[in-house]
């Protein structure tokens, strides 16, 4: 397995182009299973998740091709049942259920197990198949969904802790090709599950209110093929900004929509950062006084789960005492123990990381949990004395697209040691 190894101490500076979003890519591929004519989508990251995801497609019968960030996929014909291996290695693989639904009438994939960042039901999105006319038959270790015919209801999918987004996702692109008039209430208002609409809309579905509670979606007799640029990474563009306020002087992040970064771009001004936007670029300075901050995780548009390692990472060091509250993913901690071998001061009371800042963390081996827990890992080390090890880094591999490269690009010092 491969690993990392950072070289801390080093400055930052400089600019950076950050990849089409891995949270977007995922189901608008999946999306492409709801028409039999090709859809051509571009900006897709090179990641494994997306690998992944076009595996699950070429099994289920797509033709897909993929050169450079363009992907292709027609899928002429389909099965419906997606095979355990390659679906078990990928909790996202679940939003194919949607599109096989809508199209075949049914769909089977391998029921997702708990994962590392806590037990991540699918309750709600067969909640929304079963609304739409849908039998939902557990089997061995199988979600088997199946209807005669798909007709629109009025659903709501707010959960016990908020929306859920790929569930949004799921449920659209079911109620696409559903007879009928389908209303999405406490529907996520997540960028991603914008996009997706919009990559819909192109095919020729009817949808609207895309990035609010509440969705809308006219059923259509059939889609069409449709060419889509997926959104930039907001995530991955944080996780730069981070490390820039970690251990930048001046860091651009370029091809963003600063729109979608806003809940992160807040506080880190607040902690006093100097940030300037442009239509689509951020740049964050360093320098000054900085500030412990208060925080906590919420759905869109509040400050994103998918950042909240990261953020523990810069508080860290940050002099004062921050809390961060964990409200998507109580028990997305992982990251805080090996922080704490570093030298992190951090206490975890309930679902709320309370840091005491420390001047500064020292290089440790140290074990990549899951994707953010792993970069979160990644921007101590760059801010530790001596050398980090990371790891298990497939999963960062996961979710960023070549994050060592393009942060030895910005100064960085770090090496990826082969298997
Ligand atoms: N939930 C339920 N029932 C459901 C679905 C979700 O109770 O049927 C709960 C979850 O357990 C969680 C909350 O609702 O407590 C939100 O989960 P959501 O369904 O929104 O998560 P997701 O759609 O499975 C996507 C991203 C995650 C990101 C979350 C929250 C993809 C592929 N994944 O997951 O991204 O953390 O939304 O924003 O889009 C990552 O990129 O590192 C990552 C984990």
């Amino acid at each position: 397995m491969d690993k990392i190894i950072v070289h801390g101490g080093a400055t930052l500076n400089g600019s950076v182009r950050i990849s089409g979003s891995k949270n977007s890519a995922l189901p608008i591929l999946a999306a492409a299973l709801l028409t039999k004519e090709e859809c051509i989508i571009s900006r897709v990251p090179d990641l494994s998740d997306i690998h992944y995801m076009l595996t699950i497609l070429s099994e289920l019968g797509c033709e897909v091709e993929r050169a450079s960030g363009t992907v292709t996929v027609k899928a002429e014909k389909v099965v419906t049942n997606a095979p355990y291996d390659i679906v078990r290695k990928m909790r996202a693989s679940v939003c194919i259920l949607g599109p096989l639904l809508g199209r075949e009438k049914e769909a089977t994939v391998s029921l997702p197990g708990g994962c590392i960042i806590g037990d991540r039901p699918i309750d709600l999105h067969l909640r929304g198949f079963e609304a739409l006319g849908a039998a939902v038959l557990v089997q061995a270790g199988n979600v088997k969904v199946l209807a005669p015919r798909l007709r629109g209801a009025t659903i709501n999918l707010q959960g016990k802790f908020g929306s859920t987004v790929l569930g949004t996702g799921n449920v659209m692109m079911a109620a696409v090709l559903a007879d009928g008039t389908t209303v999405i209430d406490g529907a996520a208002e997540e960028p991603e599950v914008e996009d997706l609409a919009n990559f819909l809309i192109k095919m020729g579905a009817k949808i609207e209110g895309a990035g609010t509670r509440r969705i809308i979606v006219e059923g259509v007799k059939e889609l069409h093929g449709a060419e889509h640029a997926v959104i930039p990474d907001r995530i991955e563009a944080g996780t730069f900004l981070v490390a820039a306020a970690i251990i930048g002087k001046e860091v651009t992040v370029n091809r963003v929509d600063p729109r979608h970064l806003k809940a992160l771009l807040d506080p880190l001004a607040r902690a006093g950062f100097e940030i300037a936007t442009t239509s689509n670029s951020v740049t964050l300075k360093t320098g000054g006084v900085r500030h412990p901050l208060k925080l906590e995780t919420q759905p869109y548009p509040g400050f994103p789960t998918d950042m909240q390692a990261q953020l523990c990472a810069l508080l860290a060091t940050t002099e004062g005492i921050s809390a961060i509250t964990e409200n998507v993913f109580p028990q997305r901690y992982m990251h805080v123990a090996e922080l704490k071998r570093m030298g992190a001061h951090i206490e975890l009371e309930g679902a709320t990381a309370v840091i005491t800042g420390v001047p500064k963390l020292s290089g440790a081996p140290v074990m990549a949990s899951d994707l953010r827990a792993s970069a979160a890992l990644l921007l101590a080390g760059l801010r530790a004395e001596g050398t980090t090890e990371i790891n298990r880094v497939y999963h960062i591999d996961r979710g960023y697209e070549s994050i060592d490269d393009k942060l030895n690009s910005l100064g960085a010092q770090i090496e990826r040691v082969k298997a």
